[in-house]
């Protein structure tokens, strides 16, 4: 199946312009701009309330914006309303018509479009086996399980062959492992259809492992947008580094810089540190934030050239594939956690001594 806008060929799919929308004193969005390349899973994840939905209902046409702009296509689309333009929702809750058939809830809106009885067939077929719903087609949705009906409204939004299909959290209602194989569906369907999809989730996981990119938004805020390792691997605010994964925050005192290189002081002592250009004007400013993941820190060994401090493991959990270690250090802990590769000859305990090693690399700076 093709996205269907023969009139457009804009390498993006939709552009959001400073977009602002209050209601009463809440700000919901306080100035998004974001760009969704066509043809890419891009998700928006983020808390509660962060204004994920609000985001979502301006680019379908279900609310609008105080102010910003809006393209879909490279086409002006804040004026046009819903129904003209290229996209299709699906909600969390499934809006099924309970009195019409799995097959005629999906031909529903090709009927409206008068489209021909052979071409609606076509289409619903060929949507339903993508979707693997063809055994239900006679059913009704009372008949269905929480699963079957998601997908049963995703099929009944792809086969309109929108440019855009935006999702509002549409693995929400179902259990984890469930959850887990929808996931993986969806990203393959999506690579098959070729089609943008925009989905919001506030699931760190889900979006990391269905996303091209993900905008990772706060209070109305995009704070910080990339793939889903530039996100893990450089997140660049606190609110970045301790929504998506663990991390360990320390505070430091810029000291020198040589390069990309920089000596810091902190509270376990003078650190070197690897930035990547970009952050090395934040670097010199003096006050440092530093952040670390528990699993980029390596107890006992470590490569020559890694800063090393001295600390007593104060706790351990073991979970089966890694265990976790929480380490003094004086004046600061560290959580650290390591695979369980079985490879160590001695194991560790609570009260030993360990000497921790941070890669220079492997630290990051973070904006407060
Ligand atoms: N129609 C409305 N009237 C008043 N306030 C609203 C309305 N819609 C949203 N809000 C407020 O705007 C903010 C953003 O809401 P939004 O629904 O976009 O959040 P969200 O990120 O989708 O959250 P969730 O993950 O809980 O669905 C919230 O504080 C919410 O209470
Ligand atoms: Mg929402």
């Amino acid at each position: 199946m093709q996205p269907a806008d023969p009139k457009s060929n804009s390498a993006l799919a939709v552009e959001c312009q400073h977009l602002t929308r209050r209601f009463g004193k809440i700000e919901a969005l306080a100035g998004v701009s974001l760009n969704v390349r066509r043809g890419e899973f891009f998700s928006l994840l983020g808390p509660s309330g962060c204004g994920k939905t609000t985001l979502l209902r301006i680019i379908a046409g279900l609310d609008l914006p105080d102010s910003g702009g809006l393209r879909i296509g490279g086409i002006e689309s804040l004026r046009l309303p819903a129904w003209k333009r290229p996209v299709n929702t699906v909600f969390q809750s499934y809006a099924l018509f309970p009195h019409l058939s799995v097959s005629e809830n999906i031909a529903f809106g090709l009927r409206m479009k008068r489209l021909s009885a052979i071409e609606i067939t076509r289409r619903t077929t060929s949507v339903m086996e993508l979707t693997q719903i063809m055994p239900l087609a006679a059913r009704h949705p009372n008949e269905l399980s929480g699963g079957q009906k998601q997908r049963v409204a995703l099929a009944r939004a792809i086969v309109n062959e929108p440019q855009v299909l935006l999702l509002d959290e549409p693995l929400g209602a179902l259990d984890l492992k469930l959850r887990k194989e929808l996931q993986l569906e969806l990203h393959h369907l999506q690579q098959r259809l070729e089609m943008t999809f925009v989905h919001v989730t506030h699931d760190q996981d889900e979006a990391m492992t269905m996303s091209d990119r993900v905008a990772v938004m706060n209070a109305g805020r995009v704070e910080q947008l990339g793939t889903p390792e530039e996100i893990y691997e450089r997140p660049k605010t606190r609110f970045v580094a301790e929504f998506i994964g663990e991390c360990n925050l320390f505070e430091g005192k810029f000291i020198s810089r040589d390069g990309s290189r920089l000596e810091a002081d902190s509270p376990l002592g003078r650190l070197r540190i690897d930035l990547p250009s970009t952050a090395i004007e934040l670097a010199e400013q003096g006050k440092l934030l530093l952040g670390i993941r528990p699993e980029r820190i390596s107890l006992v060994g470590g490569h020559a050239g890694d800063n090393r401090v001295l600390g007593r493991i104060e706790e351990i959990t073991f979970n089966g594939a890694e265990s976790r270690y929480r380490i003094n250090l004086g004046k600061v802990g560290l959580r650290v956690t390591e695979l369980n590769t079985g490879r160590r000859d001695v194991g560790l305990f609570v009260g030993d001594s360990v000497e921790v090693a941070l890669a220079p690399g492997n630290i990051f700076l973070l904006e407060g």
